[in-house]
């Protein structure tokens, strides 16, 4: 049994979390490379458990019994190789037969780990790479953690890191092994990336209620979607909080107009849309996300195109009139087609990289703790397994619509349709919406309408939502069977370039002859 661990990296994550492992009753070395930090950080938290202080990397080895187990906390890249290389080093060289496991705590880039993980192997080392989520709370109190690495690594590992996470719905720690090498961090990353969609698209409904319900009706509205039932969890709450907030010594209401509008990123919701390029499984909302924080860089470029062309105030103030109706239900299917973009990409990675990765313990680990948990997770338990264990063919959807048009009065139709989906085509990938709670906010037309009408709102106002909007055309585009604008692209490929083309009621490949004489 490990009763000892080393925390390498004393910055804000690493301190919570060698705070939570002394509380859970191990003895913690710790050091961070600025001596000045541990000896603050002892001085602060000492009391609060078994710390031992290291004043170099060979020294934390030193202090620890034959079976090492260490937590790298910190940021991402050359560091992570730099100390990853001394420990090796330092292990071969004075303490031959002891055992060393390395757990890379930060957000490092998953084809660093895998990379890691080979080279650290074959000199019989074990490398973790571990998402961990939750920000400093979420350290201290209990993380999401996604564990990427061997089954040797988690069966020693696993009771620390069981002890340190947060608890699911059901008391479960909200730690898995996910898969070997980069599988954790891979799953961490496109967490943020939803995390990346999910702020996007709270952000955007905050700029369109603020200019309808003005700043005194801001903290109920956001009241209300935390509490509405196919919403709520931590980011919404965290709305509640933003809008509330007041400047400390001001009392400025609204803080949000004295904050710079640039938002940098530290490169998770870019891998995230790099990773989904390069494995064809297009991630919209979170693309979006990062675009817009891309867009807010460019500040000067903003200023001078507003003197070109003003949009807002073009056309007229969305109608109050059943606007928080509209937001529910466009947030409710827009996080869940964030979701299912999200998932869909782990599910390509995993079938590339061979990680076989058990989505559903992902949706369970973001349960609690993490940044994106949210009462929605709960529905991924509900799923008729068609993922994994003799799948059924297919999957029935049935729509029951009942639209309330604003405006023409009192106006309810129903219809059912009925359909199914070919989930063997798309073999694991729709696992999500095996999940008949899932599917049945996700894939629902009343809510969609409400996405539409929403976006439109926004277009009236002149205020851009870049999130909503991509994720409204994703889901548009998803969900039509054909689409005649790539086959019009096809026709255009064959015209200037030959590229030939399938068609759909022959076999083979065809091009045409084109008399296009341009001027
Ligand atoms: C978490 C967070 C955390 C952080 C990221 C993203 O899960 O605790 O995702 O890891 O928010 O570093 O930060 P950026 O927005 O700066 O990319």
């Amino acid at each position: 049994m490990v009763t000892s661990v080393g925390v390498i990296g004393l910055g804000v994550m690493g301190s919570a979390l060698a705070r939570n492992l002394a509380r859970k009753g191990y003895n913690v070395t710790v050091y961070n490379r600025t001596h000045s930090k541990t000896d603050n950080f002892l001085r602060r938290y000492s009391h609060e458990g078994k710390f031992t202080k290291a004043t170099s990397i060979k020294d934390v080895l030193c202090k620890l019994p034959t079976n090492k187990v260490v937590f790298l906390m910190l940021s991402a890249g050359a560091a992570v190789d730099l100390v990853s290389d001394e420990l090796v080093l330092e292990v071969h060289k004075r303490l031959e037969g002891d055992n060393l496991a390395i757990i890379d705590g930060g957000n490092s880039f998953y084809k660093d780990t895998m990379a890691r993980s080979e080279k650290y192997a074959e000199k019989g080392v074990e490398f973790i790479g571990l998402g961990i989520s939750g920000g400093k709370d979420g350290a201290l109190n209990g993380p999401s953690l996604m564990f990427g690495g061997s089954d040797r690594a988690w069966q020693w590992t696993h009771e620390i890191l069981e002890k340190a996470a947060a608890r699911d719905y059901h008391g479960r720690p909200c730690v898995s092994r996910l898969g070997p090498n980069g599988a954790g961090h891979f799953v961490k990353m496109v967490h943020n990336g939803i995390e990346y969609a999910i702020m996007g698209m709270i952000a955007e409904v905050f700029n369109l209620l603020r200019s309808v319900v003005g700043d005194r009706g801001l903290a109920v509205a956001s009241d209300s979607l935390v509490e509405h039932q196919d919403l709520g969890g931590y980011l919404l709450e965290l709305m509640r909080h933003v809008v509330r907030k007041r400047e400390l010594g001001t009392g400025h209401p609204l803080v949000v107009d004295r904050i710079r509008d640039v938002a940098g990123h530290k490169g998770t919701g870019l891998w995230t849309c790099q990773a989904a390029l390069e494995l064809g499984y297009p991630v919209p909302s979170i693309q979006a996300a990062f675009e817009e924080r891309a867009m807010s860089a460019r500040t000067a470029t903003r200023c001078t195109f507003s003197k070109a062309l003003t949009i807002s105030g073009m056309r007229n103030k969305p109608q109050a009139e059943g606007l928080m109706n509209r937001t529910y239900g466009a947030l409710a299917i827009a996080i869940r087609q964030a979701f299912s973009q999200g998932l869909s990409l782990i599910f390509a990675a995993s079938k590339k990289y061979s990680w076989d990765i058990d989505i559903k313990q992902c949706t369970r680990v973001w349960q609690g703790g993490c940044i994106i948990r949210m009462p929605l997770l709960r529905e991924f338990e509900e799923t008729e397994d068609t993922y994994g264990s003799a799948p059924d063919t297919t999957l029935t959807f049935t729509h029951q619509e009942s639209y309330v048009k604003p405006k023409s009065g009192f106006t309810r139709t129903t219809i059912e349709s009925t359909l199914s989906l070919p989930l063997e085509e798309c073999e694991g990938e729709t696992w999500w919406a095996s999940s008949p709670r899932f599917r049945k906010i996700a894939f629902d037309k009343v809510r969609m309408l409400q996405l539409q009408d929403l976006v439109y709102n926004f277009m009236q106002a002149g205020i851009p939502c870049h999130v909503l909007s991509s994720t409204m055309n994703y889901i548009t585009q998803m969900c039509k069977e054909r689409m005649e604008s790539i086959s019009f692209i096809q026709a255009m490929r064959d015209g200037f370039g030959s590229h030939g083309f399938e068609r759909i009621d022959q076999d083979g490949s065809y091009t045409l002859e084109w008399a296009i004489h341009a001027e």
